[in-house]
């Protein structure tokens, strides 16, 4: 079936489509409803239907017979240890691990907090929990202890699940302590804090609620598959909003379950049995997906890396895993081929490692810049394939189709939408824009299984944040244009969400704590274009009057107060003391105006702006400070 038709029939008929692809999976109970609304008045697919997701990730290969065959290969160059597991014994040590939490009194409908780095238990930890029907909360190890306890706070969980340390570039990150200082500042008390314990740093477990994980594993049993019905949630994973305060994107189990499977197919192209890799981390979404559910629901094998993409040890990394497991399909983010591209520029390390098994390089997170596009193609010999997709969606909403049809690739753009996705490009009075012409880029409702049906415990911010701006329509926040060809231009965000080195950030919750320092009055932070990570935070700082401090000491004082408040990876490391921020005359920072002098372009002055001399006034000490990015 060629792309046009599969796209037509998935617009014209999703009910029959998605149907179609629920067929392919295995459900305790087949749903006879395949879309309908909920209480909410929100769409909802499969309704009636049951199943569990870690069946569908392990019993279900076990029973057709894939036992022997490996179903997760762990290689972590930092701690220079490798391993396979087959589905077999990952099967055995989900079913255990689900039987550890479940001696802890952890059913079907509870949450299960996991901070932890890149180790194989936070797969398993992940997997029994949907074994027990129990919603899973990933936090990201880079996430400082406050921004912990706010997710705690939030999901309420019954158990926290961690392990003693993470392991950086040449630097042991001790997690315990930030677990034991995220509990004690959230209101919410667990019963329980399960740690694993890592031979290069064992922690002290010495608190009340603290447990070895090892020991309680040892006396666990093994425990089957709790169905749950196709809305239950799967997991609530955070992720930044405009506000400082997180949004828990939830995501079903039957929707998640059915796009997971089609898309290993459609997207990626992955039979049974092919060895698939994404380069990213379980706290973030393409973790959840494609490092976790979706391989093991296509019966794949998939890479569990614990290390980057240079320095563990150098820039040939990605190319030595993908020859060595010949792996089929990489995933990872263009800042992870940036920072190849910068230690490796002629990418003499490529041509030391046999990829002959690899067929298609994938990106995602980000945009991905043609040069990095260009680059990656010319030395892989690779097709690279670009696409789009968020937090809230679970998968791609634009991409190239690799399992369907691949079309010709124009770079820069994240190529078509994705089945079940009937993307829009609106403009400020929600009507359609034309080919070419910038606008919201929006998605025509009903959304296709997997995309979120709620935000966890909040159905309005769901609705004022998602639904509200366009009725019939899904903002996705970002602004972009269709081409003459259909094909979709995301140019990047349209709120105060920035992306550093793939990470979504809110630059409103860095404001609230930079707005926290003493010395501060006000402030704005916005992002600016960084070669190597996309984009990175400046803080623009206006001091309280009277206040007569060293910007440079100031700066170093905001840098650590962002690292201790949200974590070191939201790389805040530049601060500029102002003396007037421009505004509106009622009062609003005019932050798009900022924006466009940091990335060197055209700026008109507002007619609404009090004060007219304080952008080119701006524009000349971000100059001095060398912020401005000189355009492409
Ligand atoms: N636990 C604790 N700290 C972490 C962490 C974790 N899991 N992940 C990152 N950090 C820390 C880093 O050590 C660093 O701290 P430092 O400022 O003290 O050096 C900081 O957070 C920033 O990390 P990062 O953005 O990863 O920068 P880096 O310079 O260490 O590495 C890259 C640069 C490009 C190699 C890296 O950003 C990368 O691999 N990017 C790809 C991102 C990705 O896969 N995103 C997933 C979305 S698909
Ligand atoms: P996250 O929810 O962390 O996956 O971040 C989603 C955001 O990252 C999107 O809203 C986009 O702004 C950006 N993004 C992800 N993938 C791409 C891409 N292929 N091209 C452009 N931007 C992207």
């Amino acid at each position: 079936m060629s792309y046009q038709q599969e796209y037509a029939r998935s617009i014209e008929d999703p009910q029959g489509f998605w149907k179609e692809k629920a067929d392919a999976i295995s459900w305790f109970k087949a749903p006879q409803t395949i879309l309908s609304k909920d209480e909410n008045g929100i769409d909802r697919w499969f309704a009636d239907g049951e199943l569990n997701t870690a069946y569908l990730a392990l019993d279900y290969h076990v029973e057709s017979g894939r036992g022997e065959q490996t179903a997760l290969i762990y290689d972590s160059p930092v701690t220079g240890s490798k391993r396979k597991y087959s589905y077999n014994e990952l099967l055995d040590e989900v079913s255990r691990t689900a039987g550890m939490l479940a001696s802890q009194g952890v059913g079907r409908g509870d949450r299960v907090v996991i901070y932890m780095p890149m180790i194989p238990q936070a797969a398993m930890a992940m997997l029994a929990c949907a074994r027990l029907g129990a919603i899973h909360s990933v936090v990201f190890g880079g996430f400082a202890p406050n921004e912990l306890a706010v997710r705690i706070d939030d999901a309420q969980p019954k158990v926290v699940l961690s392990a003693s340390c993470g392991i950086e570039v040449n630097r042991i990150i001790d997690y315990k302590p930030m677990l034991d200082e995220a509990l004690s500042i959230a209101k919410h008390k667990p019963v329980a804090s399960i740690v694993f314990q890592r031979e290069q740093s064992p922690a002290a477990l010495d608190g009340s609620i603290d447990h070895d994980w090892m020991t309680l594993l040892a006396s666990a049993e093994a425990v089957g598959c709790t169905p749950v019905l196709a809305t239950d949630p799967l997991y609530v994973l955070y992720t930044s909003g405009t506000t400082g305060k997180p949004k828990g994107v939830v995501r079903d189990n039957g929707g998640h379950a059915v796009a997971m499977h089609y898309s290993m197919k459609a997207i990626y192209n992955m039979e049974a049995g092919d060895v698939f890799w994404a380069a990213s981390d379980v706290g973030w979404v393409v973790g959840h997906s494609y490092i976790v559910y979706a391989p093991l629901i296509r019966g794949c094998t998939t890479v569990f890396y614990e290390g980057k993409p240079v320095f563990t040890p150098d820039a040939g990394a990605f190319w030595r895993v993908a020859s060595e497991y010949k792996v089929r399909a990489l995933f990872a983010a263009p800042t992870a081929f940036r920072a190849i591209k910068k230690e490796d520029p002629e990418g003499a390390l490529v041509q030391q490692y046999d990829l002959s098994a690899l067929d298609t390089i994938f990106m995602a997170g980000e945009r991905l810049d043609p040069p990095t596009y260009e680059w990656t193609v010319e030395k892989t010999g690779k097709p690279v394939i670009d696409h789009w997709w968020q937090t809230e969606t679970g998968w791609a909403i634009a991409g190239n189709l690799a399992g369907v049809e691949l079309l010709p690739v124009k770079p820069g753009s994240a190529t078509v939408p994705v089945p079940g996705f009937n993307v829009q490009i609106l403009n400020e009075s929600g009507e359609p824009a034309g080919a070419n012409e910038q606008g919201f880029v929006a998605i025509k409702q009903p959304l296709p299984p997997s995309c979120l049906p709620t935000v966890w415990g909040d159905i309005d911010r769901f609705r004022s944040g998602y639904l509200e701006q366009f009725p019939g329509y899904y903002v996705s926040g970002d602004g972009g244009y269709l081409d003459e060809d259909g094909y979709l231009f995301i140019m990047g965000r349209v709120d105060d969400v920035i992306n550093v080195a793939g990470h979504r950030l809110s630059t409103g919750e860095m404001e609230e704590v930079v707005a926290g320092h003493p010395a501060v009055a006000e402030c704005a932070v916005i992002g600016i274009n960084d070669s190597l990570k996309g984009q990175l935070p400046l803080g623009l700082i206006l001091l309280k009057n009277g206040v007569d401090q060293d910007p440079a000491e100031l700066e170093k004082e905001l840098v650590q107060m962002v690292r201790k408040e949200i974590g070191p990876l939201a790389c805040f490391q530049r601060a500029l003391v102002v003396s007037r921020l421009p505004k509106t005359r009622s009062g609003k920072i005019l932050r798009r105006s900022l924006r466009q002098i940091a990335a060197g372009e055209e700026y008109a002055i507002p007619s609404t702006i009090d004060d007219p001399a304080s952008l080119p006034e701006i524009e000349a000490l971000m100059a001095e400070a060398g912020v401005i990015s000189v355009p492409a």
